[in-house]
């Protein structure tokens, strides 16, 4: 009786540890800048520190108006490397999302590997980079948590 029950402990212990390292817990959906969404004008390195952490497999929803009378165009970049992210240089930046792709539910980009995504609005010549719409975040291994 008293083995039964250690080999139970043992296997509930086994359980759990892979459960945390298969990453079972819950991944969740971040909508950028929360209620303000992706917009020009706002800071989103605040937000971003706020935010943290992220892991693995969780999601980010850039959410935007398209182009109109009313609100100028925003879209979403990848920027490669944290210099370019820095100094806003987009010349060897990868457009996520064009300024359309925003409405509705919105740009959806799955954080699925274990390295730094730097994000940028590249609109009105780097402007709206170079006054904060930009963030970058590193999604961690579940296994941290
Ligand atoms: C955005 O906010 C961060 C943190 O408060 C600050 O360091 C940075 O200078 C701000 N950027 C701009 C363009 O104001």
């Amino acid at each position: 009786m008293k083995m039964a029950l250690s080999i139970n402990v043992a296997q509930a212990i086994v359980l759990l540890v892979a459960a945390t390292l298969l990453g079972v817990s819950q991944a969740k959906t971040v909508v950028v800048g929360g209620d303000e969404k992706w917009r020009s004008g706002f800071n989103y390195t605040e937000w971003a520190f706020q935010n943290n952490p992220l892991y693995i497999n969780d999601k980010l929803v850039f959410k935007y108006e398209p182009p109109s009378a009313s609100s100028s165009a925003v879209d979403v970049y990848w920027m490669p490397d944290l210099y370019s992210y820095m100094t806003c240089d987009f010349s060897r930046a990868k457009l996520l999302a064009d300024a359309t792709k925003g409405s509705d539910e919105g740009f959806t980009v799955a954080l699925d590997q274990w390295r730094p995504y730097y994000f940028a609005c590249g609109q009105s010549d780097g402007l709206d980079c170079k006054h904060g719409m930009k963030f970058f975040a590193v999604p961690w291994p579940r296994w941290f948590k």
